[in-house]
């Protein structure tokens, strides 16, 4: 196959331009990361910050959160908003301490039978806290390709098998992977974001689809994404 083109430009672009997040940070550990993911789903950074790390103090381990009633969870999801979300964090720490010897899975398959963990949470686990090769097909990640390289403004609203066929096809080697990921997340996330496109901070726009073609209009009903 042939090395992907956007590689090296995204990966250095990573490289200066991240944020610094906890859970990016190597003391970061698969159960941290796996409540990153679940607090992420539906809630921005900057409200996720305090109470994940209230939350990490508070139940380092899924055992520690494990012993306490769900509600406990629940009283301490904060406003991060769709509190099922805390009952799900409880019933995984109960599943990974009674079923997986308390250690959080590091398969696909595995993560993917946790409570409330999808094909994206499962391959974001998979991929930041144990280094595997997998797609993460987030919105942003979603947007990024849908212009980059399928030159439309925005993607479909589910992820189709194209997508996925894509993103599987970008993926470069098991050293890169992970960061790669990571990096087209946060491309989307600071740069190619929804609203805006950025491309004069774009280390892609040279190569971006979408931009080549003169960054057509978004022609159907108005959406977000
Ligand atoms: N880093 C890793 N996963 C993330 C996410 N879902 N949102 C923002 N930053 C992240």
């Amino acid at each position: 196959p042939e090395r992907n083109p956007l590689l090296t430009p995204v990966l250095e672009w990573y490289a200066r331009s991240a944020r610094e997040l906890p859970w990016r940070e190597p003391g970061a550990t698969p159960w941290s990361i796996l409540v990153s993911e679940i607090m992420l789903q539906q809630t921005p950074v900057a409200r996720v910050l305090p109470v994940w790390t209230e939350w990490m103090e508070r139940w380092p381990t899924p055992a520690a959160l494990a012993a306490e009633p769900p509600g406990e969870a629940v009283r301490h999801w904060g406003r991060l908003g769709y509190p099922r979300r805390a009952l799900n964090l409880h019933a995984c720490a109960r599943a990974v301490t009674e079923l997986h010897g308390g250690e959080v899975p590091a398969d696909h398959a595995t993560l993917l039978t946790l409570p409330g963990v999808g094909e994206y949470t499962a391959a974001a686990v998979a991929s930041f806290a144990f280094k595997g090769r997998h797609a993460v097909l987030d919105t942003n990640v979603r947007r990024v390709l849908a212009r980059a390289v399928r030159g439309e403004e925005y993607p479909p609203k589910a992820t189709t098998a194209a997508e996925r066929a894509l993103a599987e096809s970008l993926l470069p080697g098991p050293q890169e992977a992970p960061v790669w990921a990571v990096a087209v997340m946060e491309l989307g996330a600071l740069v190619c974001t929804a609203r805006a496109a950025r491309c004069a901070d774009c280390p892609i726009s040279g190569l971006c689809a979408w931009r080549l073609a003169g960054k057509p209009p978004y022609e159907g009903p108005a959406r977000r994404g």
